[in-house]
């Protein structure tokens, strides 16, 4: 067990937001062994625990995938930044605010000192609605429950990180820069480092009345309110 190094964890979980701009400083072996436990820690459809992390921290091939993941953000920035002419005002800033960062983290991704590359199989998951006629998500369930658990812990070791999911548009060259064997396949980067600005902190998400519902959708869920709801 990992004791006494821990935040409340509602605290963690409130406070887990995207941190973009990270020190190249070294995350130390003990803090990203805690990260990486957390992940394994996570549940999978009948625990067949169907992923594989990628540490990379060599500088040559963290490069590499930094140079990979810059045209994808660029291209994905780019329709991003027109969509702002529909907003306003102080939703328009904070969209800008986050663009920005997004920017940064196009241009240095490669530069931060752990790429986490979360990999999955398909052939080890029960895909219960792979086919029914819409989009599948079931497999993502057995792996996005070690993303999420890698970032909670990264909160609690106070190391910026940001779930990306836009190398799956490069995967073959994540393919064969990583060595990934056929049958694995990439669901996302994770840049992991020390926080340039203030790191986790306060998050925008909409109220739990706006989220979840009584016996039926849409029927309002009337609970006493939260007083720590963001
Ligand atoms: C499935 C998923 C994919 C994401 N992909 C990217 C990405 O490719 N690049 C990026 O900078 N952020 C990415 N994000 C981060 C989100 O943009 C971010 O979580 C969201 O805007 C809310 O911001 P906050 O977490 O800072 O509150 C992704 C998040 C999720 C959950």
């Amino acid at each position: 067990m990992i004791r006494d190094l821990s935040m409340p964890i509602y605290e963690v979980m409130s406070t887990l937001r995207a941190v973009r701009r990270l020190k190249t400083d070294p995350i130390p072996d003990a803090v990203l062994n805690r990260i990486l436990q957390a992940a394994a820690w996570a549940p999978s459809g009948g625990n067949t625990q169907p992923w594989r992390i990628v540490t990379v921290r060599d500088s040559a091939i963290r490069r590499r995938v930094g140079e990979l993941y810059r045209p994808q953000w660029q291209a994905y920035g780019a329709q991003a930044r027109q969509n702002l002419a529909q907003l306003t005002g102080d939703a328009r800033a904070k969209q800008e605010r986050m663009l920005d960062a997004c920017d940064y983290l196009g241009e240095h991704m490669g530069d931060a000192p752990v790429l986490l590359v979360f990999c999955f199989n398909p052939d080890l998951m029960a895909i219960t609605d792979a086919d029914l006629g819409r989009p599948s998500v079931v497999g993502g369930g057995s792996v996005y429950p070690a993303v999420q658990n890698a970032m909670l812990a990264c909160v609690n070791e106070g190391v910026g990180c940001t779930l990306t999911t836009l190398l799956c548009f490069a995967e073959d060259a994540l393919r064969s820069l990583l060595e990934i064997p056929q049958g694995w396949y990439t669901c996302a980067v994770m840049p992991l480092g020390y926080p340039v600005l203030g790191g986790h902190g306060p998050i925008s998400r909409r109220p739990v009345e706006k989220l979840c519902y009584a016996d039926t959708f849409g029927s309002r869920l009337d609970l006493d309110a939260i007083s720590a709801s963001t």
